[in-house]
């Protein structure tokens, strides 16, 4: 990590880090400059899409988790750079923060390229999985966007499984091929660009949330 990097994770970190027990009823008055709505990305990597999202919509509200020292620092690069005060950093697992958070209050998840965890044994640490798409169901209201992407056929496969046997959630696409096409206003991510360049393109999924009523947060 650079002395630059390093002066941010002391100075910067504090500022925009996330208390999941500071969320509340109310998540956006955690964000001074009033936004309308809120978003969550989970595992941002360096944080190229979160930096990108938050700078071209500044009217939004940006929680990204990710526990990679090494990403938190170079997100936080861009937070300086682009004097991006709509983002908020969970430093740690996303699990965390979905739970903390009241019902029906994003607009938004990103789930972009998680760890593939390959092997038969690995594959139930994947983070998409039943319980995972109840509890994101808890924290979306109808009609919002659940956004998946994946250089891992074999996850592509798994997350569309479980959103087909989901009652909260539907595969929306417009056109046949679909899939194969980055979201409009992709910026790329390390990650996506190093799985290109091995011959391994994305698979780009969007999933809404229908009208079907979740589990509530225990009091
Ligand atoms: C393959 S990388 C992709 C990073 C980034 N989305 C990109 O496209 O470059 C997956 C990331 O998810 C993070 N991650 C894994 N489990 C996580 C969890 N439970 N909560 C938040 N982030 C997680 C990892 O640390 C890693 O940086």
């Amino acid at each position: 990590m650079r002395a630059h990097q390093q002066g941010l994770m002391a100075n910067l970190l504090p500022e925009v880090t996330l208390d999941p027990a500071a969320l509340g009823d109310n998540p956006l008055a955690l964000f001074p400059q009033g936004p309308k709505q809120l978003r969550l990305e989970v595992g941002f990597g360096g944080g190229e899409h979160l930096a990108h999202e938050a700078h071209q919509n500044p009217e939004t509200a940006f929680i990204g988790c990710e526990p990679f020292a090494n990403g938190v620092a170079r997100l936080l690069v861009d937070i300086a750079a682009g004097h991006l005060t709509n983002i908020r950093i969970y430093p740690d697992d996303a699990g965390a923060v979905i739970a903390a958070l009241p019902d029906a209050c994003l607009a938004g998840v990103d789930i972009l390229f998680p760890d593939p965890w390959p092997k038969r044994r690995q594959k139930q640490r994947r983070f998409i999985s039943d319980q995972r798409l109840v509890d994101l169901a808890r924290v979306m209201p109808q009609g919002a966007t659940l956004r998946f992407a994946t250089d891992i056929d074999d996850y592509a496969a798994w997350t569309l499984s479980r959103i087909a046997r989901s009652p909260h959630f539907t595969w929306h696409a417009v056109h046949a091929d679909e899939w194969r096409q980055a979201w409009p206003g992709w910026p790329g991510t390390r990650y996506e660009a190093k799985a290109r360049a091995a011959g391994r393109p994305a698979v780009w999924l969007r999933f809404i949330r229908n009208d079907v009523a979740a589990p509530r947060q225990q009091a």
